[in-house]
This record gives structure tokens, C-alpha cells and sequence, in this order.
């Protein structure tokens, strides 16, 4: 099984929901120092204002080259990583400086599933004790004891309650990313944000736990942020994607819009190397070949950062900092010279209908 043998989920139709995460100029500069003094001498500017909404219930798909920022925002968002701007709400509440002891309820209710599941394990602790811990850091008593919580939550993630004495070396890259999921739900989160939680897998094995993700979600209600670089992935089981590009957001929209419908040019190159698994919904989509690595984040670009690659860069495109338009209902992007947008941005009442995903 592949990642293109998972179902999409269907195109959401229902009414608006609430924004469990509210997410507004967020900023990340990381700065550089020299010398004893430490002074400072620049900044990385890992994530550069960035503005964001997630609903109860609803996965977003964050993606973007390397270094474009996206562990960066997810750690943000979990608050592994202390803002330098901005502002996070989350269910109603501005979590965006809450110290580490106001932080720790919350710890509950928001979870971080982690890229690499061989070095976010603890080798030296069994799968019990690691399923178990965020149990017994928040002291939370359950029903029939840990053990059988922790058991529960295994056979739930498709693994054996037998495994409870196993070291996280005797199992595969799947099943460790099976315990690393189990470890994020114990305490029944409401928000989890999943950094390239495939990524390090085999293809064969990527869609097994994309379906859980999702089986999971629909029981317990989740909502998700899942860090993808790679389109293919969170194609399945976005409701939303957002393109991160140099700290910025250049595109986010509802999926199937974005998808079929690109509006920024880089969303466009990303889109065209994503192999098109299905032969006969191959379509005229040339493949663009980006040149070179994105800038330096010490030293982004003025105006439009993606100036320096993109094929249709203007003069205005380096003087005038593009914002982020609406161009389709829902679906905004930065960009002087939208790609399928030939009316300009999107007035209210006159919806242009995408067509459905064949
Ligand atoms: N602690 C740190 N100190 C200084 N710079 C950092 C730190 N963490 C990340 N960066 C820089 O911030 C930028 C964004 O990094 P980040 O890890 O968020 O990117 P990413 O999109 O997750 O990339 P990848 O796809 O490789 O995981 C990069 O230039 C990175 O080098
Ligand atoms: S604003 Fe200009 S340089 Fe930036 S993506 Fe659009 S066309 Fe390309
Ligand atoms: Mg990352």
C-alpha cells in the first residue's frame, strides 16, 4: 500500500467551524551572536509573521522545503519554542508567553508526534514506561491503572498489548512511529501536531500510518497540523494546506483548491514533482525545475521572497512586497502575478466553482 491508496477524505462541505487554533503574525528569529559578549549580529528568521487558523476537528497541511520553517511553527505552536512575535490562541485562550507551570494543563490538550521515530524514543526505557510517561507527568490517575491504559492505547495504534515490555529497538520504523502516536494520545489531546510523521519511512508503510492519523482523528475527534515536505502526503488528509516558503506563508487554501488550483507560482513547482500515481489523471502539468537552493533566512530577499527562483519574476516582484489575496473562495496566496486567478482577487458573491477532484 502507498500513500495513493489512501481515500481521500471528502470535500468539506459542512458549516464553518470554530477555530480551535488561532495563529497571528507568528515569529521566530533566531539570533546570532559573537564573541564573549554575545552580541548579537544578526538573526535567522526561521519563521517570519506568519497567520493561520485551524478548526475543531480539522487537519492542516503545512509544507515547504527544507528550512522553510515548518518545524519551527509546530514547535511554536506546541511551545517547545518560545515565539519572538506574534500570537497563538488556542481554544479561546492566548497561549502565546504562558510559562512553563501555566503551560502544563495545556500540555494535555496539545501533543507533538515527531519526525525521526528512532531518535524520539528513549532507548533505554520500554514501551510501557514510554506510553506511559505522559501519565505519570501530569499525575493523571486512569480507570484500570496505567499498565492497562497504556495497553489499551497499543492495541489501539495497532500494536500488542504484549509489546509492554519491549525496547523501542526490537520494533520497525512503522511500529516506533505506532508508539510514538500511542505516547501522544494517552492523554486524550485535543490538538496534535505531527512533524513529517512518515517521512522516515519506508513508501509502503507511509500510508498504513497516514490511515491511522486518520482512524484516529474520527474517533477522537482530533484536529491536526501535519508537516509534510513532500505534497503526496498531506494530499490524503489535509482539509487545508498552507506552503510555507523562507518563514513565510505563500499559499493556503482548501485542499482540492490548492491542488487543482494553484495561485502561487512555488505551490505550482512544489505540485509538478509530485508524482501523479493514476496514468489516466496525468495531466498537462509541465514539471517545473526550481534552480538552486532557497535563499539564506539570515538574508531573505526583499519584496516577494521567492523572487530569486521564480521564472515569472517582475520588477515589481523585488520592490513590493506581495500580500496574501484571496483569490478563490478561502484560498489566499502572495503574489503579484497569480497563476489561475486571471479575474484578480475574489469578490464575495461570486464564487467560481473549483472543479471536483476526478
Ligand atoms: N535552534 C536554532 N537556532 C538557529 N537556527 C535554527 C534553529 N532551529 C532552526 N533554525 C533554522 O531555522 C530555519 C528553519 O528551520 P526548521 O527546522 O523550522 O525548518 P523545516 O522547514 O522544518 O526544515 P526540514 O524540512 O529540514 O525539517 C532553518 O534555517 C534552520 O537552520
Ligand atoms: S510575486 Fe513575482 S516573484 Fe513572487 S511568486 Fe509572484 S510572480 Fe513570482
Ligand atoms: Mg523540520
Amino acid at each position: 500500500m502507498t500513500i495513493s491508496d489512501v481515500s481521500p477524505r471528502p470535500a468539506d462541505a459542512g458549516a464553518p467551524r470554530p477555530p480551535l487554533l488561532e495563529v497571528t503574525g507568528l515569529t521566530k528569529h533566531f539570533p546570532i551572536t559573537r564573541g564573549v559578549l554575545r552580541r548579537q549580529i544578526g538573526a535567522v528568521k526561521a519563521v517570519d509573521g506568519i497567520d493561520f487558523t485551524v478548526a475543531a476537528g480539522e487537519t492542516l497541511g503545512l509544507v515547504g522545503e527544507s528550512g522553510c520553517g515548518k518545524t519551527t511553527t509546530g514547535r511554536m505552536l506546541t511551545r517547545l519554542e518560545e515565539p519572538t512575535g506574534g500570537r497563538i490562541v488556542f481554544d479561546g485562550r492566548d497561549i502565546t508567553h504562558l510559562s512553563v507551570a501555566r503551560m502544563r494543563p495545556l500540555r494535555r490538550d496539545v501533543q507533538m508526534v515527531f519526525q525521526d521515530p528512532y531518535s524520539s524514543l528513549n532507548p533505554r526505557h520500554t514501551v510501557g514506561t514510554i506510553v506511559g510517561a505522559p501519565y505519570r507527568l501530569q499525575s493523571v490517575k486512569t480507570e484500570h491503572g496505567t499498565k492497562r491504559a497504556v495497553q489499551d492505547l497499543l492495541e489501539r495504534v495497532g500494536l500488542s498489548p504484549e509489546h509492554y515490555n519491549r525496547y523501542p529497538h526490537e520494533f520497525s520504523g512503522g511500529q516506533r512511529q505506532r508508539i510514538g502516536i500511542a505516547r501522544a494520545l494517552a492523554l486524550r489531546p485535543k490538538l496534535i501536531v505531527a512533524d513529517e510523521p512518515v517521512s522516515a519511512l519506508d513508501v509502503s508503510i507511509q500510508a498504513q500510518v497516514i490511515n491511522l492519523l486518520e482512524d484516529l482523528q474520527d474517533e477522537f475527534g482530533l484536529t491536526y497540523v501535519v508537516i509534510a515536505h513532500d505534497l503526496s502526503v498531506v494530499r490524503h488528509i489535509s482539509d487545508r494546506v498552507a506552503v510555507m516558503y523562507l518563514g513565510h506563508i505563500v499559499e493556503i487554501g482548501p485542499r482540492q483548491a490548492v491542488y487543482e488550483k494553484p495561485q502561487h507560482p512555488y505551490t505550482s513547482a512544489l505540485l509538478s514533482a509530485v508524482p501523479v500515481p493514476d496514468v489516466t489523471r496525468r495531466d498537462n502539468r509541465e514539471r517545473i525545475r526550481l534552480q538552486g537552493d532557497p535563499p539564506s533566512p539570515i538574508d531573505p530577499p526583499p519584496a516577494c521572497p521567492f523572487h530569486t527562483r521564480c521564472w515569472k519574476a517582475q520588477e515589481v516582484c523585488r520592490t513590493v512586497t506581495p500580500p496574501l489575496v484571496e483569490f478563490a473562495p478561502g484560498q489566499r496566496a502572495a503574489c503579484h502575478f497569480p497563476e489561475n486567478a486571471p479575474d484578480g482577487p475574489y469578490e464575495p458573491g461570486t464564487d467560481s466553482i473549483v472543479a471536483p477532484a476526478s
